[in-house]
């Protein structure tokens, strides 16, 4: 049942959505929800191919409109020609999923320079491209346009063995509140979704393959409280929620979610879940024999 749409239909009428890294992953879940709900839905990425399969796949599943226009994030002329012709197109764009990422998991003295900054500049910079080039044409044409990034818990917390993605995602999550306030006034909303692990080629397969995972014995499931990954239908309707006017009053936040997985790192004595039930009575009477 929750695999469903939560929103209305029609709910994203009138809608114009570019997502970044729209043809892969998590962001092609959000633009087949957002489809779904009648937005035109303009996807980027720099993979040609993928994208003309994901605009195939998508249009022939909903009917709806989509545009692909290959564009690499890292170059604001590219974005600006991908915004130029979604606007050719579809007569405007009033959201902005800033959702393409790159990442791998490394000691950070192993990387170079360039690879420090490949990360950076997928994330950052590719977010603030697109925030900006939007951010001017929605106040020169008054439009109140809404944007969701796609950061990740350790934007908050950090994370060794990802740090030009952890100072990234900061970044990002930084200009998300930062011009929540500053382009409040123009009725624009910027707001943050941060996913602990959901299945992806791109993110699991690619950034942290099974047969690693196997032998060293590391299970990702361990670490969320719910037991269990994401769904990416649980994510596509937060992000349909976060893009209607339905959150209207939503500026400025950061939404996890996460199965509990950042807070249970988090909690000083959230280790104590190792203790097995009937050890509490030990545990209690070693405790209270130190009190007295
Ligand atoms: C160390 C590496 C590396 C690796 C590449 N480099 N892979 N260094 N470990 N695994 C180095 C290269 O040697 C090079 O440095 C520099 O990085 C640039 O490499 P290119 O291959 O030229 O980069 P580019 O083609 O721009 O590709 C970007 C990429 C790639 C990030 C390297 O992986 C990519 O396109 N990723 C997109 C998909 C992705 O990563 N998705 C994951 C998102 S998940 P030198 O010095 O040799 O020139 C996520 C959150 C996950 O973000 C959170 C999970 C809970
Ligand atoms: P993914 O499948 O690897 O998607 C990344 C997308 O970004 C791809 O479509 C890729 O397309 C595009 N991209 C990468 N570099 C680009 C560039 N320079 N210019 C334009 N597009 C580019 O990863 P995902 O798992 O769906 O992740 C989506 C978002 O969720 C990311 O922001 C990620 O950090 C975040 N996230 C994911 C998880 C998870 O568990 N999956 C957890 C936390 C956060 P091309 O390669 O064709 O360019």
């Amino acid at each position: 049942m929750f695999e469903q749409l939560m929103l209305k239909d029609n709910a994203l009428a009138n809608k114009v959505i570019l997502v970044t890294g729209g043809g892969s992953g998590l962001g092609k879940s959000m633009s087949l929800f957002f489809l779904k709900l009648g937005a035109k839905v303009i996807i980027c990425g720099r993979s040609a191919e993928r994208l003309a399969a994901a605009k195939a796949e998508m249009e022939q599943e909903t009917g709806g409109e989509v545009l692909a226009v290959p564009c690499d994030v890292r170059q604001y002329e590219q974005v600006d020609h991908v915004i130029k012709t979604g606007i050719e197109t579809f007569g405007f764009i009033d959201g902005l999923v800033n959702n393409a990422a790159g990442n791998f998991i490394s000691p950070t003295e192993r990387l170079s320079h360039r690879a420090f900054d490949s990360v950076v500049d997928i994330v950052l910079r590719g977010s603030y491209n697109c925030t900006l080039a939007l951010g001017k044409y929605w106040i020169e044409k008054q439009i109140k346009g809404t944007v969701i990034s796609i950061v990740t818990t350790y934007a908050w917390t950090g994370s060794a063995y990802v740090v030009p993605s952890a100072c990234a995602k900061a970044g990002v999550l930084a200009m998300t509140q930062s011009l929540a306030v500053e382009w409040g006034k123009y009725g624009i909303r910027m707001n943050a979704i941060a996913p602990g692990p959901f299945p992806t080629a791109g993110a699991w397969d690619r950034l942290f393959p099974k047969e690693i995972r196997d032998k060293v014995g590391l299970d990702p499931l361990e670490r969320v409280p719910l037991g269990r990954v994401g769904e990416h239908h649980e994510l596509a309707n937060l992000a349909c929620y976060l893009m209607s006017g339905f959150s209207a009053y939503v500026n400025g936040d950061v939404i996890t979610i996460d199965g509990g997985e950042w807070l249970k790192g988090a909690g000083e004595f959230n280790m104590m879940e190792k203790i097995p039930s009937e050890m509490w009575d030990y545990v209690e009477s070693l405790t209270r024999k130190a009190k007295s």
